[in-house]
């Protein structure tokens, strides 16, 4: 079965989510200037403009220029600008330099986004023309957009957390964080061992990472009813774990040291000189986040936080982190709470291919293949995921040592 079959309800439902989907960006950016959406932070994080403009390069070259006749590129110099990491397309702009790109302006991406979505429209206007092949390439461009939706606000995010003004993405408005409404009070959920059946299994869209279906054998295991939340982690700090090497792993402590670490990423102690300028009087830990900076609420999930650091907490918890396996088999479980919609969780799982994965068929096959290796996966989705973006069997992953998604964890253990 193909893996990547899209959901597909006729020609004017793939042109009517292309659209949702595609304005869905602009709305993302809209809160942003010009100067907000030229800037990179770090060479992880790219520009909001990258991210719109990178979007839509990736319709213009796997979906128009092959499919649809007589295409005009909008700018064949975009092809170089903004590929991102697509070997088999050609060299391209290096990654570290996306914020050096001032030109094209911010009207020029925009102009280019709607010139590919006007010729995207054309295509699909014709049902004619819409065969297999072009319906998988709609669908895998309009999940790869949201991936990138999810990325353009971390990334603005982190750029934001670096300027002194401490300036909201968005004020007012509908809190983007969901302040988890749990009860404080952790409870161990137990689960039977056993064959249990992981992966996607086909029908609706999936990445190819998901794939395919398999059995893994789990051991006895607890899982913890809720997130980590910000109280709990507090205590962590205040037991002095980012003093304490026995927690850590060994590149963790590594990067504790060469990092300078004291907290998760966003948190910033009382007498932060960017708080006291905000004239503050709020005496404990303060979190930044697309509201600005606001006092650490303790029911709300930690996040922000490294795998290094969620290992640690773990381990200074006398707990664990489930494997991505026995966090899929647990999904739906009465009791449990939070495992999507908050902060993705890191799980003590490699990142690794299921047993006879095959990467997806041309272009596509770089899409997620080539990255397995030296990275984690965590489940779930986070407060950035666009809506139904996620699955219980979808694979997000990152370097142990990143820590400017909105990521953080639940706990495991052993029984029996
Ligand atoms: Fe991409």
């Amino acid at each position: 079965m193909n893996p990547i079959r899209p959901s597909f309800h006729g020609p004017d439902a793939l042109r009517a989510r292309y659209r949702d989907v595609r304005s869905h960006s602009l709305s993302l950016a809209a809160p942003l200037s010009a100067e907000d959406q030229c800037i990179q932070s770090m060479p992880d994080a790219s520009p909001t403009k990258w991210h719109m403009a990178h979007t839509t390069w990736f319709f213009e070259t796997v979906l128009l220029q092959p499919h649809l006749a007589g295409y005009q590129p909008f700018d064949t110099r975009f092809h170089y600008l903004f590929n991102s990491y697509y070997e088999a397309l050609g060299p391209r702009h290096p990654r570290p330099q996306r914020g050096l790109l001032t030109r094209p302006s911010h009207g020029e991406v925009l102009a280019y986004r709607r010139h590919v979505d006007e010729a995207v429209d054309r295509l699909l206007g014709d049902a004619a023309a819409i065969d297999p092949a072009v319906e998988a390439i709609v669908t895998l461009g309009l999940h790869h957009e949201q991936q990138h939706q999810e990325l353009l606000l971390t990334d603005i995010l982190h750029a934001l957390s670096c300027n002194p003004l401490l300036p909201a993405y968005r004020a007012g408005g509908a809190p983007l964080l969901r302040i988890a409404s749990v009860a404080p009070e952790m409870k161990w959920i137990e689960r039977d061992g056993g064959v249990t059946a992981i992966g996607h299994a086909g029908g609706e869209f999936a990445f190819d990472n998901e794939t395919p279906r398999h059995e893994v054998l789990l051991q006895p295991h607890a899982i913890a009813d809720r997130l980590v939340n910000c109280g709990d982690f507090a205590q962590f700090i205040a037991d002095g774990g980012y003093r304490r090497p026995e927690l850590w792993l060994s590149d963790g402590w590594a990067a504790v040291q060469q990092q300078g670490w004291s907290c998760p990423a966003y948190w910033l102690a009382a007498d932060d000189p960017r708080l006291v300028q905000h004239g503050t009087t709020h005496s404990g830990w303060h979190v930044f986040g697309l509201q600005g900076a606001r006092p650490m609420e303790p029911e709300a999930p930690v996040s922000q936080l490294s795998f290094y650091e969620a290992a640690a907490y773990a381990e200074w918890a006398g707990a664990r982190l489930p494997t991505e396996f026995e966090w899929e088999a647990a999904f739906g479980a009465p009791g449990l709470s939070q495992m999507q919609g908050q902060v993705w969780q890191w799980t003590r799982s490699s990142y690794d291919p299921y047993p006879r994965f095959k990467p997806l068929a041309g272009i596509a096959a770089e899409y997620n293949g080539k990255f397995m290796v030296g990275q984690v996966v965590l489940r779930g989705s986070s407060i950035a995921t666009p809506e139904g973006h996620a699955r219980p069997t979808y694979r997000n992953f990152f370097p142990p040592s990143a820590r400017w998604q909105f990521t953080g964890l639940r706990l495991a253990k052993d029984i029996r």
